[in-house]
C-alpha cells in the first residue's frame, strides 16, 4: 500500500505539479470536484477584472471591433480544437451543451431524411436524452431507441440517422470507444454525434482521428471556464456547408451589420451561432482555457489514470467491509477521469466528506463521485482524501442528522 511520503514522493517527481500554484485552491480543501466545476485559475482574475474595467467600462462598445469580442467564439473555439483533436475552425465557442445538442441533433438528423432513429443509451446524461425528445417532437417521423452501451454497436442499423453517445459517462466513467461506434455508424451510413463533457481537458480526444462528424461539450468543468461558462460544438469540416442550426439567430449570419429581412447562413462554423454572446463568460473561458497552452493531453491522462490507480488502492486497502462498491473501470482506456462508488447512503456520507473538506459530489441515487482534474490534483490529495473517508466510515460520523437533509443541487 502507498504511503503518504510515497505519494508527497509522486508529486515531487511530476511534471504537471508546477499547474497547481496556477489555481486557486483554499487551504484545507482537497478538491474532487473539477468535474463538475473546474477550479478559479488566478490569471482569470486578473483577466476578467481588465474585461470588466477596461473593456467595457472604458472602451464601451467599441470593445466588440478593438477587443475583438465579436471574433471571440471562433478564436476560444479555435483553441478548445487541440484538446479534442479537432482542426482549426471545426470548433465554435457558443451558448449551453443543451443548447448546442438540440442545434446538431436536429442538423444532423436533416442530413439523413429516410432514417427514423436517433440511437442513444438509457441513463445517458438527462439533458442528453430530453434535447433528443424535444428535437424528435419538431423532426417529423423521428424516434428516439436506446440500446445498452455494451451493444450499442450491434445495434446500428439502416434506419439510424444518428447515433449520440456521452464519450465518458457522468456516472459510472465508462468511456466509449470512439473509433469503434464512430466507424460502424459510417458503415451502416449514420451519424454520430460525441458529448464530451466530462472528457475535455482531462483525456486525450481524437475526433479528427476517428473521422467524428459531430460533437459538443461543456466549459465549466475540466476547462476552468467558470459557472456556466459557454459550451462548445464540432462539425467536422466537410460537413459544415451541409448542415443549418434550426436556430437561425442574427449572430449566425452571413451578414450580421447588414440587418437584411432574409437568412442567410454564414460560411463555417459561424453559423452555429445564435444571439450575443456572454462576453465575460467567453473571456474567462479563455483564460481558462490558456491554461492548457504548454500541455499534451496523453501526459494528463497519465496522470489522471495513475491517479485514479492510487484511490482504487487506497481504498481497497482502507475502506473494506464499509460497503463501498467501484462501478468505474480498472482498465484505463475504458474510463474518463473520476472515479465512481455506489453505498446505500451515499449521500450523508458525501456531506460528511464535504464537511471535512473533501469536497467530491454525489448523484441520485447511490453514486459517490470523486472527479481527479489532473491538471491541479496530487498524489498527497488523494491519499488525505481517502484516510479521511476511512476515518468518516470507520467512526460512522456520516449518521449525524445534519447530513441527511437535502440540498437542491447536489
Ligand atoms: C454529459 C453532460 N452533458 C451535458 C451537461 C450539461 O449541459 P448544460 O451545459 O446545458 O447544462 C452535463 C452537465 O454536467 C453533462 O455531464
Amino acid at each position: 500500500m502507498t504511503t503518504l511520503s510515497e505519494a508527497e514522493a509522486l508529486d515531487a517527481a511530476d511534471p504537471l505539479a508546477a499547474m497547481r500554484e496556477r489555481f486557486v485552491l483554499p487551504d484545507g480543501t482537497i478538491y474532487l470536484d473539477g468535474n463538475s466545476l473546474g477550479a478559479l485559475p488566478r490569471a482569470t482574475i486578473a483577466a476578467q477584472q481588465d474585461a470588466v474595467s477596461r473593456q467595457w467600462g472604458e472602451d464601451l462598445i467599441a470593445s466588440w471591433n478593438s477587443n475583438d469580442w465579436i471574433g471571440a467564439p471562433q478564436r476560444i473555439g479555435d483553441k478548445i480544437a487541440p484538446l479534442i483533436g479537432a482542426n482549426t475552425g471545426e470548433v465554435i465557442a457558443t451558448d449551453s451543451v443543451s443548447v448546442n445538442l438540440f442545434k446538431l441533433i436536429v442538423a444532423a438528423t436533416r442530413l439523413r431524411p429516410d432514417r427514423s432513429e436517433i440511437l442513444t443509451e438509457p441513463g445517458n446524461f438527462p439533458t442528453d436524452l430530453y434535447t433528443a425528445d424535444g428535437a424528435a417532437d419538431i423532426l417529423a417521423g423521428r424516434r428516439i431507441r436506446t440500446e445498452n452501451a455494451d451493444t450499442i454497436i450491434d445495434a446500428i442499423g439502416h434506419d439510424t440517422a444518428l447515433v449520440m453517445l456521452t464519450h465518458v459517462h457522468y456516472k459510472t466513467g465508462h468511456r466509449h470507444d470512439m473509433a469503434a461506434i464512430t466507424a460502424a455508424a459510417h458503415d451502416a451510413g449514420a451519424l454520430v454525434l460525441w458529448d464530451l463533457s466530462h472528457s475535455v481537458g482531462a483525456i486525450a480526444v481524437d475526433l479528427g482521428g476517428c473521422e467524428a462528424d459531430f460533437a459538443v461539450g461543456c466549459g465549466y468543468k475540466y476547462l476552468n471556464g467558470g459557472p456556466g461558462a459557454p459550451a462548445f460544438l464540432h462539425v467536422r469540416r466537410d460537413l459544415q456547408d451541409a448542415v443549418l442550426s434550426p436556430l437561425t439567430g442574427w449572430m449566425g449570419h452571413a451578414a450580421p451589420f447588414e440587418f437584411r429581412d432574409d437568412y442567410e447562413p454564414a460560411p463555417g462554423m459561424t453559423r452555429f451561432l445564435c444571439g450575443t454572446p456572454p462576453m465575460l463568460s467567453m473571456l474567462a473561458l479563455e483564460t481558462g482555457l490558456e491554461q492548457f497552452a504548454d500541455i499534451a493531453m496523453p501526459a494528463l491522462e497519465a496522470k489522471s489514470a495513475a491517479l485514479f490507480e492510487l484511490f482504487a488502492e487506497q481504498i481497497e486497502a482502507r475502506c473494506a467491509g464499509h460497503g463501498l462498491e467501484l462501478v468505474t473501470s480498472r482498465d484505463p482506456a475504458k474510463r474518463g477521469s473520476h472515479i465512481s462508488y455506489t453505498h446505500s447512503d451515499g449521500w450523508p456520507i458525501m456531506q460528511a466528506l464535504i464537511d471535512r473538506g473533501v469536497v467530491g459530489d454525489f448523484r441520485a441515487p447511490d453514486i459517490l463521485r470523486f472527479g481527479l482534474t489532473p491538471l491541479y490534483l496530487g498524489y498527497a490529495d488523494v491519499w488525505r482524501a481517502v484516510e479521511i473517508l476511512a476515518d468518516i466510515l470507520e467512526k460512522e460520523s456520516w449518521r449525524d442528522p445534519r447530513y441527511a437533509e437535502r440540498k437542491a443541487v447536489t
